[in-house]
C-alpha cells in the first residue's frame, strides 16, 4: 500500500497482511491441531504452560477458555525455572514460535529434569529439535512467519488441541473457532474502520484499559500489541480488583490518559455494575473515556473478536505515529546482547 514509515530504512510491511489473514490462520491451526499426534494421558494433576511474549499470551486465553471444563488446574509459567512441585504428573506445554527463546528453553530443560510429561509447540529451533530427539509429543507450527505475536492463532489453537488430546479438556472449542473465523471474515472491514477511530483517540494519549476479570487475557493482548506494533506504552487492570486500589489513584490531572473499557454484554452482573459506577471517576479525571463491546456467541468468539479489533488498533496507531508495526528491533538487540553472556 506504499505507506511511509518515518523511523526505518526499509519500506515494506507484513503486519497488515498477517493481521488480515487471522481467520485463515485459525483455519490452518485447526487443520494442524486435528492432525497432531498427542497421546492421551491419565495421570495428569496439573498443566504448566511455559512461553514468553507472543508465544506466552495464548496461555492466558487457554486458561480462561477452559476454566469451566478443565479437569485439572492450568498454571502459567513465564520464567527460566518451573516450580519444584512439577513432576511426572505435570503436563508441561513448552510454547515458543522460534524454538530458541532462552526462558522457555530453560523451563523446558527443567521440566525434562523433573520428569514432567512434555508437549513442545514450535516452528523449529532448539526446542523442536530436542523434543523430537527425546521422543516427546510435538506440534509443529508453520515456519517462516516473521513475528511470533502474529501467530497467536497457531499457538492458541495448538495449546487447546494439546490439552484436549492429552485428556485434560473436552473439545468445546472447534465449533467456536469456526464461528469466530467466519464472523471475522464477514466483519473485518467494519472492524478495521472501528479500530482506526479508536487509534486516532490514542495518538496523543496513553491508553489505560479495563475489563471484567475474565477479560484479563484480552486486555494483556491489547497492551502487548500496542507496545510491540505501535511502540506505545499502555497498561491494564481488571474489575473487581481495581476497585480495591487503583481507583484511589484516579485523582488529579490525568488528561494525558485515555480509558478504554473492553466489555462483554454478558459480563457478570456485579462486574458490570462496578464498571458502570466507576465510569464516573474515569470521566472526571481522564482525558477520554470509551467503551468497546465484543460481538459473538461463545466467550471464545467474543474474546477473539476483541483480540482482532485490538490488533487492528495497534496497526493503525503505528501508522498514525509513523512507526513500523513490523519491527521490534529493541527486543532483537536485547536478545543479541544477552547471547554475549551465555
Ligand atoms: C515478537 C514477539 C515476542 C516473542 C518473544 C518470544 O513478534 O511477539 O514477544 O514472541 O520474544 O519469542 P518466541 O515466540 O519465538 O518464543
Amino acid at each position: 500500500m506504499g505507506r511511509k514509515f518515518l523511523n526505518i530504512e526499509e519500506n515494506y510491511e507484513y503486519m497488515e497482511k498477517l493481521i488480515a489473514e487471522f481467520p485463515d490462520q485459525l483455519q490452518e491451526a485447526l487443520d494442524i491441531g486435528r492432525k497432531a499426534h498427542i497421546k492421551s494421558r491419565k495421570y495428569i494433576h496439573e498443566v504448566l504452560i511455559c512461553g514468553m511474549g507472543g508465544s506466552g499470551v495464548g496461555a492466558h486465553f487457554v486458561k480462561d477458555f477452559v476454566s469451566e471444563t478443565a479437569q485439572v488446574p492450568i498454571l502459567i509459567n513465564k520464567d527460566y525455572d518451573i516450580p519444584d512441585f512439577a513432576d511426572e504428573h505435570t503436563l508441561v506445554l513448552a510454547s515458543s514460535y522460534s524454538g530458541n527463546t532462552e526462558e522457555t528453553l530453560a523451563a523446558y530443560t527443567a521440566a525434562k529434569k523433573q520428569n514432567c510429561s512434555i508437549i513442545a509447540i514450535s516452528s523449529g529451533g532448539e526446542l523442536m529439535a530436542d523434543a523430537q530427539a527425546a521422543g516427546f509429543d510435538t506440534i509443529s507450527l508453520p515456519a517462516g512467519y516473521p513475528a511470533p505475536r502474529a501467530c497467536l492463532g497457531f499457538s492458541l489453537v495448538a495449546q487447546l488441541f494439546a490439552l484436549h488430546k492429552s485428556g485434560c479438556v473436552p473439545n468445546f472449542f472447534e465449533e467456536q473457532i469456526i464461528d469466530t473465523l467466519e464472523r471475522i471474515k464477514l466483519e473485518q472491514e467494519d472492524m478495521r474502520s472501528k479500530a482506526e477511530q479508536i487509534a486516532q483517540l490514542m495518538v496523543d494519549r496513553l491508553p489505560v484499559m479495563y475489563g471484567a476479570n475474565r477479560t484479563d487475557a484480552t486486555l494483556l493482548r491489547w497492551r502487548q500489541q500496542l507496545n510491540e506494533n505501535a511502540k506505545h506504552l499502555a497498561w491494564h487492570q481488571v474489575f473487581p480488583e481495581m476497585n480495591h486500589n487503583e481507583i484511589v489513584g484516579w485523582k488529579g490531572d490525568y488528561s494525558q490518559l485515555l480509558v478504554v473499557a473492553l466489555r462483554h454484554r454478558d459480563d457478570p452482573a456485579r462486574h458490570q455494575l462496578r464498571m458502570d459506577l466507576t465510569r464516573e471517576v474515569f470521566q472526571h479525571w481522564a482525558g477520554g473515556y470509551m467503551e468497546v463491546y465484543s460481538r459473538g456467541g461463545s466467550f471464545l468468539e467474543k474474546s477473539l473478536y476483541l483480540v482482532h479489533l485490538g490488533d487492528w488498533v495497534s496497526y493503525y496507531l503505528a501508522e498514525l505515529k509513523g512507526e513500523n508495526p513490523d519491527e521490534v528491533k529493541v527486543i532483537d538487540h536485547l536478545k543479541e546482547q544477552l547471547k554475549k553472556y551465555d
